[in-house]
């Protein structure tokens, strides 16, 4: 399935984008009786309240749609989306008092409200889709970019982990390769061993489903940007296993690796003038008779020693050796994403992707564009004197600190010990909605991709 706009040219029905504050203006450009049926339906502009209106021949003529108050809109993301599911199909184009931000937002909540993910159940019944032409002054293949980016991120994370260990990540990962002609490649196995990512192969060797590292380049010109995404395809905690509750979803801990495989998705299909490179530890952290063990410490590919004092902060660890790999060339730009710790989620709850990075400029960069992707992040600290809580004494590093305070900071900290690069940026995100939301179904979703699409430019001076 893929997100588009209806053919410009179409004919096609209005939706009749009313805010709340514009309604008894609105009500006196129609006829009396549309204008009786709003009323006596009690139609008052609610965000995404919708209402057909027919024509003389009984068939919907055209639609409204509430978009609210300047608060409730700030409180609904995409609100607008929810009118959407209750259209008839066919070709659609919206009119009222909107800026070109408001129209992007209806128009991305538009296409991201038409996800479904169904492959399970074939014989489902699917709603008829509406289209919608593209809203004049928006960018179409800017949306439609963002939002077929966002569908790959949620059917790879959706996917259960039975249809989508390591092989199965390689193999989508292989296949956008394939698609925007770009160069892959992946170390797998025992052969991790042998070009040095003992980290990596540490986390992933308890399973069948063996571990590996993928790697692809696209693009001949512009700044090189290094996408580093956890791809731990599913996390039991090893032999810190996880009680029930904390494991349930954890199919979704590939979903930096899915993210960073929809942003790139994105990248390469607005052609953006930068040289790509996207690098996935792929693995599962299992448990067998020769799963690492507490208290293990292994020398990772930098040269850093670890300690293993929970088997459960696996991603780190993967992480450690691909960013390691990642800095052994001139890069402009490292970016890691990781559904990495539950302390994130304390800390700024589901759905806001917190991101850590030294450099002011960037992250002044990411907050602008957040808000033009409707793609909400926040800066955390990368505080300095938390430093001494990952050194163990005995090892380099301690992969979790009995600290018990700060943890998505410290597992930042962790990282960017393996990391030389001036300009690096770290989002721990949760990768997964937990209630449906207008265009956000329960679910899977990305977060962050947008907000670095967009920040792109100005992160590197284009
Ligand atoms: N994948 C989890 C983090 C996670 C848990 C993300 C729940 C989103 C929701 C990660 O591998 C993990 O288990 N982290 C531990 C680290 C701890 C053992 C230091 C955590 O956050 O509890
Ligand atoms: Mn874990
Ligand atoms: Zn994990």
């Amino acid at each position: 399935m893929t997100p588009a706009f209806a053919d410009s040219a179409a004919p096609s029905r209005c939706l009749h984008i009313v805010p709340a504050d514009r309604l008894d203006s609105f009500l006196e450009t129609l006829p009396e009786p549309a204008r009786q049926w709003l009323r006596s339906t009690r139609f008052e502009g609610g965000l995404g309240d919708l209402r057909l209106l027919p024509a003389a021949d009984g068939q919907v003529d055209s639609a409204v749609a509430g978009f609210g108050t300047p608060k409730t809109r700030r409180r609904t993301r995409f609100g607008l989306a929810r009118a959407v599911a209750g259209l008839p199909g066919g070709t659609w184009h919206i009119d009222g008092p909107l800026g070109i931000a408001e129209k992007t937002e209806i128009a991305l909540g538009w296409l991201l409200s038409q996800y479904r993910f169904d492959q399970y159940r074939p014989d489902a019944k699917r709603p008829e889709t509406a289209l919608l032409k593209c809203p004049e002054g928006c960018d179409p293949a800017l949306l439609t970019a963002m939002a077929e980016g966002e569908y790959l991120t949620r059917d790879l994370i959706n996917t259960p982990a039975s249809d989508m260990g390591p092989a199965e990540l390689e193999a989508a990962f292989l296949e956008l390769a394939d698609r925007f002609v770009a160069d892959a490649s992946v170390i797998g196995g025992d052969a991790l061993l042998d070009r040095n990512f003992p980290l990596i192969h540490a986390v992933g060797r308890a399973s069948p489903r063996y571990p590996r590292l993928l790697d692809m380049r696209w693009g001949e010109r512009g700044p090189l940007v290094t996408l580093v995404g956890k791809g731990v395809c599913f996390d039991t905690g090893g032999l810190n296993i996880k009680p029930s509750s904390g494991m349930s979803l954890m199919k979704k801990d590939m979903g930096g690796a899915a993210t960073v495989l929809g942003l790139a998705l994105m990248v390469m299909r607005l052609n953006l003038p930068i040289r790509l490179r996207v690098l996935i530890p792929a693995v599962e952290n299992v448990i067998s008779g020769n799963a690492m063990k507490p208290k293990d410490i292994i020398t990772s590919r930098k040269g850093l020693t670890v300690e293993v004092n929970d088997t459960d902060a696996e991603g780190r660890l993967v992480l450690a050796d691909a960013l390691a790999y990642a800095c052994e060339e001139e890069t402009e730009l490292v970016i890691s994403m990781a559904t990495l710790t539950g302390a994130a989620r304390v800390a700024v709850g589901p759905d806001i992707a917190p991101f850590y990075t030294d450099d002011p400029m960037a992250a002044a960069a990411l907050e602008t564009a957040a808000q033009a992707g409707f793609d909400p992040v926040w800066r955390m600290p990368l505080h300095d004197p938390y430093e001494s809580v990952i050194e163990p004494g005995v090892a380099d590093l301690d992969n979790a600190p009995g600290f018990g305070f700060a943890g998505s900071i410290t597992a930042a900290l962790f990282l960017r010990r393996f990391v030389d690069k001036p300009r690096y940026v770290h989002f721990d995100i949760y990768a997964h909605t937990p209630t449906d939301a207008p265009a956000r179904p329960k679910g899977a979703v990305g977060q962050g991709a947008r907000a670095l699409l967009l920040g792109l430019p100005a992160m590197l001076g284009l």
